[in-house]
């Protein structure tokens, strides 16, 4: 910009400057030139003019007067006698002039410049001696012509100057091309190399910006590298090998409040449910994997009867892999603890869905006092000094201090499944400070997303005096570090009840057989438990805004909202569950018929062989959360499509939309664009189809919920490193770990 500027001020200077120079050049020339003219007029037609004058032969002079004066740069030629009287003249001749003009009596030639009847002339004399007369041959030249010749030579002066200007930015802005195109393919040549691997390749001829590009991506590749380890594939053994290594001979405790196999009265039979919970899909998995103590709450009518005499229990039933040790907690302990503190204060706290929180003093009491519960339960579980132990949820935001106290040599990282809400609205809870400093008894703090770290590092700023380290994402309160860290969370892969599953063709007839819709009929699921931060009103009034606004899709498309009835106890939850049946009856009378209704609606819980089905059975799944922290419903809905076929329609406030930008993203609050999303969700090619799911699938199987574990872990050892709390005994051999990935693992320990 600066350049171009600077070339324009040049140019017109040069203009200014160059052009009145070369025009008064021009005309001063003119000048001359007329007046060479002049001479040459006169010395050539001097002797005839003196014999015509001698002879009186005016219209001979006429006629040469005549012919001279052709010439269109000279207005008129004339002769004055001695007396200065103009005897004969051109027919141009200004009437004005008189031949007192010039001197007769003149010997040599005389010039003289005048203006006359608005003319500029140049009057040039010259003496005419005869043999008898003598007198003055005039010659009129008209000074215009040299003005016009100077203007003219102004103007191209101009043009010239302006045709070298643009040829000397074309020549420029060729070679800035050329050049930039040498260093572009420099630079790209430098990106595909850090691509490929090709660290040591190096063009002798790179231009100087890719060297420094090679090196700014090799360091963002190391940082990546040692945080990330892109080629390691996250596998059950990976991660418990990595555990071995990294952390030897220390068990892990997980603790939270729903446990993960409920065993329940059926009449005088026992069944087991797995519940609804993304907290279970994740740390289910690494429990199988790695092995160790989980604690919970035992909320199964047949809970008691089947643990041993410590309350535990191996899990899963089938195949043992962890113990499960269940606390016990009273109707009022479940009432203030669970249904009043976490779920009508906190939970609606942290979700923007605009229900109102609850906070009430005895249910605080009750929250402290089941946090003190499971503080006694974990320290009797630990059996050292330095156990490792993982915090799940807002159920138990005061046990990370509580064990600090207990256990001051605990590695406690503390996951919290939910969004964590700005400072602004987390201030509204009256038992913020305490909240907050509970939590920083942690070792770590994860959330789903960097944005709740921030939000969650303003709410400690804003409300306790501490120490933050923005640089390094920490917070020191009473001389203990907590890490503030993003881990988002995810399902495994494969998933293991994937197994179980019939190819997809087979559960498209079987879903639909069951349902009772016919096999063409396009089927549509949304799958949770009956929460209003999943957004299923607003799902409901999108299926009637799409049948109203795309009728052809009347009959032809069928919405199956499995919803598992959770909180029960609670009003908010209760009248949900009443409006959402309401609100599907009445779609279903409007738009439905005999042969056909929009929506089904199915109240009840769903095991993961049905979930995984219905899954597979659906050209598209529905997952418009208010707010969600991630949601795992949409990443197992992809890890279920191994056909890579079906749409996933998500939440841009649900934390996996960060993850899944290949699926039709929408606004849960706006139904004319949902409807929108399911009519192009359905009309959408295979082949889209198809590019989208597999895009959506290579990201949730690279960043499964080993990854997810494996990284907190990994932060774990650092931590535990630090301190030297890593005892000195030999380390087991990780036979399956190949050695450069251990090489990796290593530094990202020593880096993340
Ligand atoms: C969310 C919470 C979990 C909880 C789950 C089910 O995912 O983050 O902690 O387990 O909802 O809720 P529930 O109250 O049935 O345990």
């Amino acid at each position: 910009m600066r350049y171009g500027a600077l070339a324009l001020v040049i140019i017109a200077a040069a203009i200014f400057i160059v052009s009145p120079l070369a025009g008064s050049l021009v005309e001063r020339w003119s000048l001359r030139d007329t007046d060479m003219r002049s001479t040459l007029v006169y010395n050539s037609v001097r002797h005839e003019v003196a014999n015509l004058v001698d002879q009186g032969a005016a219209a001979q002079i006429h006629d040469l007067f005549e012919q001279i004066a052709l010439d269109d740069r000279l207005l008129a030629v004339g002769y004055c006698d001695q007396k200065s009287e103009l005897l004969y003249h051109s027919k141009m001749m200004p009437e004005g002039f008189t031949c007192g003009i010039i001197s007769a009596a003149a010997t040599h030639r005389h010039t003289s410049q005048i203006a006359l009847d608005g003319f500029r002339l140049m009057v040039a004399s010259f003496p005419i001696r005869g043999r008898t007369e003598t007198g003055q041959l005039v010659i009129l030249h008209d000074l215009a012509f040299g003005k016009r010749r100077a203007s003219r030579a102004i103007m191209w002066s101009i043009a010239a100057l302006l045709l070298v200007a643009f040829i000397a930015a074309a020549l420029a802005s060729l070679s800035a091309l050329m050049i930039g195109r040498r260093w572009l393919h420099s630079i790209r040549q430098a990106i595909e190399d850090i691509r490929l691997g090709r660290t040591d390749h190096a063009d002798t001829n790179e231009v100087p910006l890719a060297r420094e590009v090679r090196q700014v991506l090799r360091d963002i590749d190391d940082a990546k590298r040692a945080t990330d380890g892109p080629r390691v594939e996250w596998t059950p053994e990976f991660l418990s090998n990595l555990l071995a290594d990294e952390i030897p001979d220390t068990p892990i405790i997980v603790v939270s409040n729903r446990e993960p196999y409920i065993h329940n009265y059926e009449g005088t039979k026992i069944s087991l449910q797995i519940p609804a919970s993304g907290l279970v899909v994740a740390l289910e998995p690494l429990m199988r994997a790695c092995g160790g103590t989980w604690i919970a709450h035992g909320s199964g009518t047949a809970d008691r009867k089947t643990v041993d005499s410590r309350d535990c229990i191996a899990v899963p039933p089938d195949a043992p892999q962890y113990l499960l040790r269940r606390i016990w907690l009273s109707e009022e302990e479940q009432e203030g603890y669970y249904y009043g503190l976490s779920n009508e204060g906190i939970w609606p706290l942290c979700h923007l869905a605009f229900v109102r929180p609850t906070f009430r003093e005895p249910d605080w009491v009750k929250y402290k006092a089941v946090n003190e519960r499971f503080a006694d339960a974990v320290v009797a579980e630990a059996r050292r000094p330095d156990p490792i132990i993982l915090v799940q949820d807002y159920h138990l935001a005061l046990l990370p201090r509580l064990l600090r106290l207990r256990l001051p040599e605990a590695t406690i990282v503390t996951f919290w499944h939910i969004p964590w809400p700005n400072a602004e609205t987390f201030g509204i809870c009256p038992w913020k400070e305490d909240i907050i400093a509970g939590l920083l008894g942690s070792s770590v703090i994860g959330f789903h997303t960097q944005f709740y770290c921030n939000n969650f590092i303003d709410s400690v700023d804003r409300f306790l005096e501490s120490r933050i380290d923005r640089e390094v994402s920490s917070i020191t309160l009473q001389n203990h570090e907590t890490f503030v860290r993003p881990y988002p969370i995810s399902v495994e892969w494969p998933l293991a009840a994937l197994s179980r599953q019939p190819p997809v063709d087979q559960c498209r007839a079987a879903v639909r057989r069951r349902l009772g819709i016919a096999n063409d009929v396009c089927l549509g699921v949304g799958i949770e438990r009956f929460d209003y931060t999943k957004g299923i009103l607003d799902r409901l009034q999108a299926i009637e805004t799409f049948i109203t606004r795309y009728p052809e899709w009347k009959g032809r498309f069928v919405f199956a909202q499995c919803a598992a009835p959770t909180r029960s106890k609670l009003e908010t939850y209760r009248n949900l569950q009443r409006d959402a049946v309401l609100a599907a009856e009445s779609i279903n009378e409007r738009h439905g018929n005999d042969a056909w209704k929009p929506i089904i609606l199915n109240v009840r819980h769903y095991d993961v062989d049905e979930v995984l089905e219905l899954f597979r059975a659906a050209d598209l799944c529905i997952v418009s959360s208010l707010h969600d922290g991630m949601n795992l419903v949409a990443k197992e809905f992809v890890a279920a499509r191994d056909d890579e076929a079906g749409v996933l329609i998500l939440s841009t406030f649900a934390g996996a939309s960060r993850e899944l930008p290949e699926a039709l993203i929408v606004n849960p609050y706006d139904t004319g664009s949902m409807a929108n999303a399911i009519e192009q969700a359905l009309s959408m090619s295979k082949g889209e189809q198809r590019e989208r799911m597999q895009l959506m699938r290579e990201m949730v199987r690279t960043h499964n919920v080993y990854r997810w574990a494996g990284q907190m872990l990994l932060d774990v050892a650092q931590i535990r490193k630090r301190k030297g709390l890593v005892r000195m005994t030999p380390r087991r051999q990780t036979a399956s770990l190949p050695t450069d990935i251990r090489k990796k693992t290593r530094t990202l320990s020593s880096a993340s």
